[in-house]
């Protein structure tokens, strides 16, 4: 059945990646699908590295004194704190397990910041004992963090979380007066707490808030050393926008896209959509941020250290998942491919929304005939379970034996929602390395560990 170029969804092809693609052409992607017998994920721990260096080559462009921590949230796999602890890059952690897991792939506590609301006790007495930077987020916490800084007889490092003025619905952080109020509590707390500065963590992309709220933060830095306390650094949090695909595609996709494209008749609101297209992502969006009001200024004349807390974009091109077809059926002017797993394997799907880099197909076999359109559906019993809910147009129909690829789906698609739903095993990591020129792979955690 060939497909009628109304039926399937305006193509959204990832950015091509040429060095990963050779890899997916070959041998390798079928190998491991044979051998795992279920859906997978493959890691790329050279792309991470690079995209962590590539924040710091910003900010010594600028000049700017910072730190990099990667939001361990965006990915569980070990490799990525692995490299961390290597490269001294630091790691935002929010809960005592992922704290436990940089501790124990040997980052050290200095390196490591706490984020998140409300810390378990757990959380905020190991983080003390480690020299972790809290960011305190509300001022019955800073009341703990005191508490577990006596008993431990140690100072606590701690930044005071802002709640934006922009945002002012946001759950996290402290308003003006409660600021006002943590600040002389810091100072009244002696020893037992050092007040490093300030942080914000915005929702969205935009540079031009970040800049401006980071602007209102050195101002605080100043005001709060007025008070004796150090208030020598600002964390800006995460938010580096990723860019998916070319601004052509991304245009022609939001322009044309309609419930028809999508199997059901589905229908989603284009505000909901991650943007996948950005023009200025990842460092740029650093160097976009530093540039606004002239910031880069204003942290050095102020002596004020830049932290980030990147979690996609250290992610950006650094893993794809890739399923098995298991079955495939016909319906009027499309197709419904099944495959060896479950939409919990790509979390966006979970959030009322559609992952959009296109899937790729792997055919086992030399591909024949037509394009074709087809939905995607999990090998699980629920109507809901769409691995990608719009009819994507495939070169050929595929077949039961073949791959098919999410691309670049290391930053949050991967593992934030996979459970073993109907007893099918979590997705296993494998990590390429390709040090050397070499490709060769390995367990993320090995199974026998
Ligand atoms: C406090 C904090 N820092 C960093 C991040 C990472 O954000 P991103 O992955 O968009 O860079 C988050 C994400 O929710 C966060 O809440």
């Amino acid at each position: 059945m060939a497909v009628s170029e109304t039926t399937a969804a305006p193509p959204l092809p990832a950015h091509p990646d040429p060095q990963l693609d050779a890899i997916l052409t070959g041998p390798l992607p079928h190998e491991l699908s044979y051998a795992i017998g279920g859906p997978f994920h493959l890691l790329l721990p050279d792309r991470f590295d690079a995209n962590a260096a590539a924040f710091p080559a910003v900010l010594d462009e600028f000049g700017v004194e910072g730190r990099v921590y990667y939001a361990k949230k965006a990915n569980k796999a070990a490799v990525w704190i692995e490299q961390c602890a290597l490269s001294g890059t630091g790691v935002d952690v929010a809960s005592a397990g992922e704290l436990r897991d940089a501790l124990g792939h040997g980052v050290r506590g200095e390196n490591v910041v706490i984020t998140g609301p409300a810390k378990a006790e757990s959380l905020l007495r190991v983080a003390v004992l480690q020299d972790c930077l809290i960011a305190v987020d509300a001022l019955d916490e800073l009341e703990r963090v005191i508490a577990q800084a006596q008993t431990a007889a140690r100072a606590a490092r701690v930044l005071l979380r802002r709640l934006p003025p922009a945002q002012p619905h946001s759950r996290f952080g402290l308003d003006e007066k409660e600021l006002a109020c943590a600040l002389s509590r810091c100072a009244e707390a002696g020893e037992a707490v050092v007040m490093e500065g300030f942080s914000f963590h915005l929702s969205g992309y935009d540079t031009q808030a970040r800049a401006e709220l980071a602007g209102e933060l050195v101002d605080l830095c100043l005001k709060a050393r007025a008070l004796g306390l150090r208030a020598d650094r600002i964390s800006i949090g995460g938010g580096f926008a990723v860019d998916y695909t070319a601004a052509e595609h991304w245009e022609h996709f939001l322009e044309e896209q309609r419930p028809d494209h999508y199997h059901a008749g589905k229908s989603f609101t284009a505000s909901d959509f991650y943007p996948y297209h950005s023009p200025v992502a990842g460092p740029d969006a650093l160097r976009a941020i530093l540039t606004t009001n002239a910031l880069a200024g204003r942290l050095r004349e102020a002596g004020v250290m830049l932290l980030l807390e990147p979690g996609r974009a250290l992610l950006d091109r650094a893993g794809c998942t890739v399923f098995r077809v298991q079955g495939v059926k016909d319906r009027p002017g499309y197709g419904v491919v099944t495959v060896n797993g479950s939409s919990l394997s790509l979390s966006e799907q979970w959030f009322n929304s559609e992952y959009l880099p296109d899937p790729v197909l792997l055919p086992a076999h030399e591909p024949q005939g037509e394009p074709y359109a087809a939905c995607v559906g999990g090998a699980t019993c629920l109507e809901s379970d769409m691995v990608t809910w719009r009819k994507v147009r495939f070169p050929t129909r595929p077949a039961a034996g073949d791959l098919l690829v999410y691309p670049n789906t290391a930053g949050y698609q991967m593992d934030s929602n996979e459970s073993p739903f109907h007893e099918l095993p979590l997705p296993p990591k494998v990590v390429l390395d390709t040090a050397g020129g070499t490709t060769r792979w390995r367990f993320d955690r090995h199974p026998l560990a």
